[in-house]
């Protein structure tokens, strides 16, 4: 308690001395508006049709920021999503008959539907997920980038001719799509996550069903009006959507013999579980899980880089990233200056509702995730941690804000150290050398990204094959990119998204051999 009361006091220090006129937003007057109100859809989409649940059912979707409901959407149900599996199934052939450049157009026809909506776009995306609308326009654009990516993709699937081990034999490859696809995605980018996963698919010949996430569905669903307007066939996109029924939902996708592909970004458990469903028919899978990821600072690095990646990369969409830095690791000898500067650079946002100006950081989801990142807070407090700003619920915003906060002098056995905070708390741990912090950031049975900042060239390529996870940061804490094959070892999962890779997850390789020759 006594440093939490000391950081209340260092924080409005910190806040007056950089930020004298800092405005704090409680909520916009009125609701948010679209210029094409078409976008803004309360049915799931089947078979090329716009349809609400046969029972009737539908649930609340709340802006995060106000706690106010923006619209009720259909709450499908295990019927619903079977209907939707036969319809990718029956477009499935269509699909297959396309050449890659006809897939590529259609995928291009879309992107740029995208491109003059991507206003909207972002009005939704933070009207339901709450982040600043400059991060949701930038998310629309990266969103957009995979189908572009994949566009070029797609009149590219080429396979090979093998020489034989025998006289008279020849050996070629197929590239095939595996066929209906079901993919599901988290609320934290509510565009970016499905098009990672629907541009490859619909660029190999696959057909999808995607399960939207239950807190922001709305944009998903914008997303299936623009693939209709950009002429995708009847039953080639699908897309479900549920909140209470989310388990149910996730099952008959994983146990349906129809569908022979997952795709799931989320939670370490639900990945377990999803995977167990999957067992009985043996499913293609892709898994891109929790992570909690090391950010490491060495006495050798640029301190400025070192602030500016660990704010990046610890605080983007208020922590609510999957590759956010978790833990941030610094070497003593630069231990104090970097706390310092980074509590410095988080007493510059501003934290508020997402589509007011100059708001920088926004709420958080829901409550259970406030609950956690104050329970990671307080852990560490009572174990020791000095919060140097933040470390409090902003209730003078609503209830689901919560300040950027820095804690300094963490140890390993704080709960933020074992699992991903996924909030904005940047836990600063001390250490002395480099086998020890590599040990560290290994210790975790997650894998997914892990940054580092060093200006010797040789520990760089060192540390970068040292660290036990998909992905790396060398001086940088932004690593996303269409272009970046993007996944993670250990229990964060496997398989790639973006990419040259990620069309291989859609795709089975098929070998021909002709004998005679
Ligand atoms: C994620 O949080 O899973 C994805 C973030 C990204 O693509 O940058």
């Amino acid at each position: 308690m006594v440093s939490l009361v000391r950081a209340g006091a260092y924080t409005r220090a910190l806040r007056s001395k950089y930020l004298p006129s800092l405005r704090t937003y409680a909520s916009t007057s009125s609701p948010p508006k679209l210029k094409d109100k078409s976008l803004l859809k309360s049915e799931a989409y089947i078979n090329g049709k716009w349809v609400s649940a046969k029972s009737g059912e539908t649930f609340a979707v709340n802006d995060p920021a106000t706690g106010t409901k923006i619209t009720d959407v259909a709450e499908l149900s295990v019927e619903e999503t079977e209907s939707a599996i036969k319809a990718a199934h029956e477009a499935l052939p269509t699909m297959r008959k396309m050449t890659g450049r006809e897939r590529s157009n259609l995928l291009r026809a879309w992107h740029k539907l995208i491109q003059e909506n991507a206003e909207d776009l972002a009005t939704l995306i933070t009207w339901e997920n709450g982040k600043p609308l400059a991060d949701a326009k930038g998310e629309v654009a990266y969103a957009n980038s995979f189908f572009e990516w994949f566009a070029e993709e797609a009149p590219r699937l080429n396979g090979q001719t093998i020489p034989a081990s025998g006289p008279g034999r020849r050996i070629y490859t197929l590239r095939e799509p595996v066929g209906v696809c079901g993919l599901i995605t988290p609320w934290n980018f509510p565009a970016a996550m499905i098009t990672r996963k629907i541009a490859p698919a619909i660029a190999a010949g696959c057909t999808v069903v995607a399960k939207s996430p239950g807190e922001t569905p709305l944009t998903a669903s914008a997303l299936a009006v623009l693939a209709e307007r950009a002429g995708l066939p009847p039953g080639a996109i699908n897309v479900v959507t549920s909140l209470k029924n989310t388990p149910a939902v996730g099952s008959a996708l994983c146990e349906s013999p129809t569908v022979r592909k997952i795709s799931f970004t989320g939670s370490t458990n639900v990945g377990k579980l999803l995977m167990r469903q999957s067992a009985d028919t043996l499913k293609k899978l892709s898994f891109e899980l929790g992570g909690n990821a090391p950010l490491i600072v060495f006495d050798d690095a640029n301190l400025d880089t070192a602030v500016a990646g660990a704010l990046a990369s610890k605080f983007r969409s208020s922590g609510q990233t999957c590759v956010c830095a978790n833990r941030i690791y610094v070497q003593r000898g630069i231990y104090d200056a970097f706390v310092e500067q980074l509590a410095a650079g988080v007493a510059k946002f501003n934290v508020g509702n997402g589509f007011a100006d100059g708001v920088t950081h926004g709420p958080l989801i829901h409550a259970r995730a406030l609950e956690k990142v104050d329970a990671h807070v307080q852990d560490a407090i009572k174990k020791g941690g000095k919060v140097l700003i933040g470390g409090e619920r902003r209730t003078d915003l609503g209830d689901h804000f919560y300040a950027p906060t820095v804690v300094r002098d963490m140890t390993a056995d704080m709960q933020l150290a074992c699992e991903e905070t996924f909030g904005p708390v940047a836990g600063v741990f001390p250490f002395d050398t480099e086998d020890e912090v590599v040990k560290l950031a290994n210790a975790a049975e997650v894998g997914l990204a892990g940054y580092f900042f060093s200006e010797d060239v040789t520990r760089c390529w060192r540390v970068a094959e040292r660290l036990e996870v998909g992905m790396v940061g060398v001086n940088t804490g932004m690593i996303s990119d269409a272009a970046l094959p993007f996944g993670g070892v250990k229990e964060s999962g496997f398989g790639r998204e973006g990419s040259g890779l990620g069309i291989d997850e859609y795709m089975t390789w098929k070998a021909v051999t002709v004998g005679g020759v």
